[in-house]
């Protein structure tokens, strides 16, 4: 992705191996400050990976292979066994990191099947490359297929970040209507929800957006139904962490009920993914296992104080990210981190091969890609 950071031009992924060394951009302290993370160990990846470091389902499936070289780095002075032992431990703790996207399992699953061929860390490095150079290409063509669903002056709404920092680069629902408005050039508007309560609307996607100049308004989560009700929405585009066999899927605490509101206006509700956020194994999004966090995300907000801010502006001074109780610290507060939104309330799904509005047609495309990509011995 093409970024402008204090007047400068930069060329990043939202992930990337640099030698042996894993480099990736902050999305913690984003839009306050733009950092650069780097490591050499697979334990700091999973910190990354749990702290929201790196994020978005695609993303972190990128992050999990390469955190999976960095244990193959970590143990490659060990004989054979240990080695294959310290990289079953590697595979279950990067694993355990987040349990809702499928992302990771599917790319962890496919280095652990790569380590058996080998355990050699360029070999594993290769494969890692291999993994995400998959994503990206998925990326790039489920933004072209998604584009053809914007029309002139469009007012789409959207849940959470599922831009480039989402997909490693191009994005999925995002990338769609970064794709329309900067390729196509369509013009269009977008309703971004804000996406309590780690906020990855407000903070990511407004970045995104502001990166291509495209026009949007913020809102809180609660003011979509309004502007559903007053024709002020004409589509809406998610992404996804999770899409089972029926067509169900898991995404963003928040778009369950958008998908309803959009049910019940009459609103157009489509959902965008590559095939590393397919779930075969499961028949329907009930077992789906969804991420319950910290109640401390739901008490607090991340962010600068309102004075720091003019003050920023005034002396160019470097921001401090601070945490903000928003109620009393010993709140007792619940943190269901996704949702499922049923595949009868889903209008179409945006693909890597195509647009669909019939499962079986998304799932017969994905088992073409899967027979030459190889990602699985067999599905
Ligand atoms: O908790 P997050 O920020 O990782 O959740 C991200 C989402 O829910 C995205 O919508 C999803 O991962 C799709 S990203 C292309």
């Amino acid at each position: 992705m093409k970024i402008k950071i204090k007047g400068q031009l930069l060329d990043v992924n939202a992930v990337w191996m640099e030698g042996f060394t894993l480099k990736a951009i902050n999305q913690k302290l984003l839009p306050f400050k733009f950092e650069i993370l780097e490591t050499q160990s697979f334990l700091e990846v999973t910190r990354w990976i749990k702290e929201l470091n790196v994020r978005g389902a695609p993303t972190i499936g990128a992050t999990g292979a390469y955190g999976y070289v960095l244990a193959a780095v970590e143990a490659k002075n060990y004989n054979r066994e240990k080695q294959l032992q310290f990289l079953n431990e590697a595979y279950k703790r990067l694993l355990h990191t987040r349990p809702t996207a499928v992302d990771l399992k599917n790319a962890l699953d496919y280095m652990h099947t790569m380590a058996n061929i080998s355990t050699h860390p360029e070999f594993l490095k290769e494969k890692a490359e291999f993994f995400v150079n998959k994503i990206l290409e998925q990326g790039k063509q489920l933004v072209a297929h998604g584009s053809t669903l914007i029309h002139e002056n469009a007012k789409i709404l959207t849940h959470c970040n599922t831009g480039p920092l989402a997909l490693v680069d191009y994005g999925s629902a995002l990338g769609v209507i970064i794709y329309s408005f900067v390729h196509k050039k369509t013009p269009l508007f977008v309703w971004v929800d804000e996406t309590r309560p780690v906020l990855q609307g407000a903070r990511l996607t407004t970045w995104e957006l502001t990166q291509h100049n495209i026009p949007f308004s913020l809102i809180t989560d609660n003011m979509a139904g309004f502007l559903m009700n007053q024709r002020k929405v004409d589509l809406i585009i998610v992404g996804a962490d999770r899409v089972t066999q029926n067509g169900d899927i898991a995404n963003k605490i928040g778009t369950y009920s958008l998908a309803i509101l959009a049910h019940y206006h009459n609103i157009p509700f489509y959902v965008a993914f590559p095939w590393s956020t397919i779930d075969l194994s499961l028949k329907n999004g009930n077992s789906i296992p969804i991420e319950e966090r910290s109640a401390q995300e739901v008490l607090t907000v991340r962010g600068i104080p309102v004075e720091n801010q003019k003050e920023k502006e005034s002396k160019k001074e470097t921001e401090t990210v601070n945490y903000y109780y928003i109620t009393a610290p010993n709140t007792p507060a619940t943190n269901f981190a996704f949702d499922v939104t049923p595949h009868e309330l889903i209008t179409g799904y945006i693909t890597p091969a195509g647009v669909f509005s019939d499962i079986n047609n998304v799932m017969r495309s994905y088992k073409d890609a899967m027979k030459e990509l190889s990602w699985k011995e067999s599905v």
